[in-house]
């Protein structure tokens, strides 16, 4: 997906544009800043495009709601959107298909078409990342699909812009919770993903015209036990 900068935008990428703008109308300018440069510096439509019709969704870490929003407009999900930042839930995006719960993932129950995860792992802890994973999987229905989006450290040029831009982000603006800034490859976060028992695992970059490197992973539960 191209984003606004490049000489051909493309028709979604403006219709997004037009939703994440309106939706967040209504915040204050520095949380409707972030928002608008959190849309235009993230590829979600790829990830938001890869989810079945209608499906039920759960948004870990969701942040003001980028994802959630969109998942709901343009592909009808149904999302609960699990942010423990309360700073990002006071000026979330709202709407009726999206629910809001403040805390982590141990606070949600039940089982879900899908579970996203854009952009959080990162500030987990490496000796929580399977564990997270492992409880990702079982909230997940046999044959449900978990949407990983991170950043590549292999992509050198533009992960070294990527990091300089976090360090401003979380430690002069504290603009993120979590801790450590620790970014995997492909490789180990493909191993985690089989570790926690996704299977059909997919990896591919979606930085096209983004300065940062881009990486969405997909997997799934089995279907059979
Ligand atoms: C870079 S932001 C991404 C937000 C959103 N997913 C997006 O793509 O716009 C990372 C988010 O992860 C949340 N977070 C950090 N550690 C978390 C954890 N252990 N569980 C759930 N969310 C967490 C932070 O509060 C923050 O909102």
């Amino acid at each position: 997906m191209t984003p606004f900068y490049n000489r051909r935008v493309p028709h979604g990428t403006l219709v997004g544009l037009g939703v994440i703008r309106r939706a967040s109308a209504g915040a204050p300018l520095g949380s409707r800043l972030h928002i608008l440069g959190r849309y235009l510096t993230c590829p979600f439509l790829p990830a938001v495009d890869a989810l079945p019709p209608g499906a039920r969704v759960l948004d870990v870490g969701a942040g003001h709601g980028v994802f959630a929003r969109l998942a709901a407009e343009r592909r009808g999900a149904r999302v609960v959107a699990l942010e423990p930042d309360v700073r990002k839930l006071g000026a979330a995006l709202r709407h009726p298909a999206v629910r809001w719960v403040a805390g982590f993932d141990a606070c949600i129950r039940g089982r879900f078409d899908a579970v996203a995860l854009c952009d959080v792992l990162y500030r987990v802890p490496a000796a929580e990342r399977d564990p997270l994973l492992a409880r990702l999987f079982d909230r997940l229905r046999p044959g449900g699909l978990l949407m990983l989006k991170e950043i590549d450290p292999d992509r050198r040029l533009k992960f070294f812009w990527n990091v300089a831009q976090e360090f401003v982000a979380i430690r002069v603006l504290r603009l993120t919770l979590g801790s450590g800034l620790v970014y995997e490859n492909r490789e180990a976060l493909g191993r985690r993903l089989a570790r926690a028992g996704f299977v059909g695992v997919t990896i591919r970059a979606i930085d096209a015209g983004y300065p940062h490197p881009h990486v969405l992973y997909t997997a799934s539960r089995p279907a059979q036990p």
